[in-house]
Formats: structure tokens, C-alpha cells, sequence
């Protein structure tokens, strides 16, 4: 039977990265795992490591975007919780039966190659849920967008770069483990 495995993030979305790193990062110590820019959402993401799941920093880059808008109404604050689950596709039927509104009814590709789906805050008390499943290409796509984010990165924040190059080395390093 599939199931939820835990809660693999927490979303709080910021207007900037870097000063929310002063707590986050400077202040309880946590370290960036990774920083990628995601079109989709319109936004850069900065994820640190809590142990067993993440913290994820959402930042607006785009004015017009749903994020942004929220950010504009409620401030920064808490924007969502991610749960993992075993097999997406299970829970996307199972609450489509049960009448549950989505915002994905089909799983997208999302932050570091993910496959999740969100669920609309009209049918969960008004927290927006992020259901996840691992894929195998999880890797390497982070990778490719990290890359991408580094050739943008020289151009904008050094904390930004600063962070999207250690896990640049970290994942060479993780690699070079596997040989
Ligand atoms: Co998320």
C-alpha cells in the first residue's frame, strides 16, 4: 500500500536569499545544499539540510508570479510543506476520488529533477501541500540547472554563487565517491 513517507521540506518564502541565509545558515548553521533558479515558478530556491529533510528559501523573480503575489499579501512566511511519498500517481487518484482539488492533477518535474504535484489550499485548512516522489534522474538534473544557475550566478548575488559552487563540489565529489 503506498504511503507517506515523511516530510521531505518546508517552503518559506523570502525577497531575499541572502539576508534570510543570516538566520537560516549564519545563525542555526545550517549548510546550503543547493540554490537553483526554477522558470517555472518564476523564483530562485535555496535548499539547506535539516538532516533527514530540507529547508527550502523561495524567492520571487518575477513580479507578476503567484509567489510574488504572496509574498506582496502575507510577507514573508511560511509558503508550504513537502511530503514524500512512495507513488505519486496513487495519491493523485486517490484524492481525485475522494473530490480533493489539485492544483497538478498530473506530477511535474520540479526542483532538482523532483516529481511532485500540489494540492489546492481550498481542500487542506489553507496549507499548500507539495507531494514528492524520488526519481532516478534526480541528480542529474540538479546538475544541469545548477550549471545554469552558476553561468547566471556571476552576474547576481556572491552569496548566491558562493553557495551554488560548493554544491557544484560537492556533487563532483559524491560522483567521484561512486567510481
Ligand atoms: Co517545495
Amino acid at each position: 500500500m503506498p504511503s507517506v513517507k515523511r516530510i521531505d521540506h518546508v517552503a518559506v518564502v523570502v525577497d531575499d536569499i541572502e539576508s534570510a541565509l543570516e538566520f537560516w545558515r549564519d545563525g542555526l548553521g545550517l549548510e546550503v545544499t543547493h540554490v537553483e533558479d526554477v522558470p517555472d515558478m518564476q523564483s530562485i530556491v535555496a535548499f539547506l539540510s535539516t538532516g533527514d529533510s530540507e529547508l527550502e528559501l523561495v524567492k520571487p523573480t518575477d513580479e507578476d508570479s503567484g509567489i510574488a503575489r504572496f509574498l506582496k499579501e502575507r510577507g514573508t512566511s511560511m509558503h508550504h510543506i513537502c511530503l514524500e511519498v512512495d507513488n505519486i500517481e496513487h495519491f493523485i487518484q486517490r484524492m481525485q476520488t475522494l473530490g480533493i482539488r489539485l492544483i497538478n492533477s498530473e506530477p511535474v518535474v520540479g526542483t532538482g529533477g523532483k516529481l511532485i504535484a500540489f494540492i489546492h489550499p481550498e481542500s487542506t485548512q489553507g496549507v499548500l501541500v507539495e507531494l514528492y516522489e524520488l526519481t532516478g534522474q534526480e541528480p542529474e538534473i540538479r546538475l544541469a540547472r545548477a550549471r545554469a544557475l552558476a553561468d547566471r550566478a556571476i552576474s547576481g548575488g556572491k552569496a548566491v554563487a558562493s553557495a551554488v559552487l560548493g554544491f557544484l563540489r560537492r556533487l563532483r565529489r559524491s560522483g567521484s565517491d561512486d567510481d
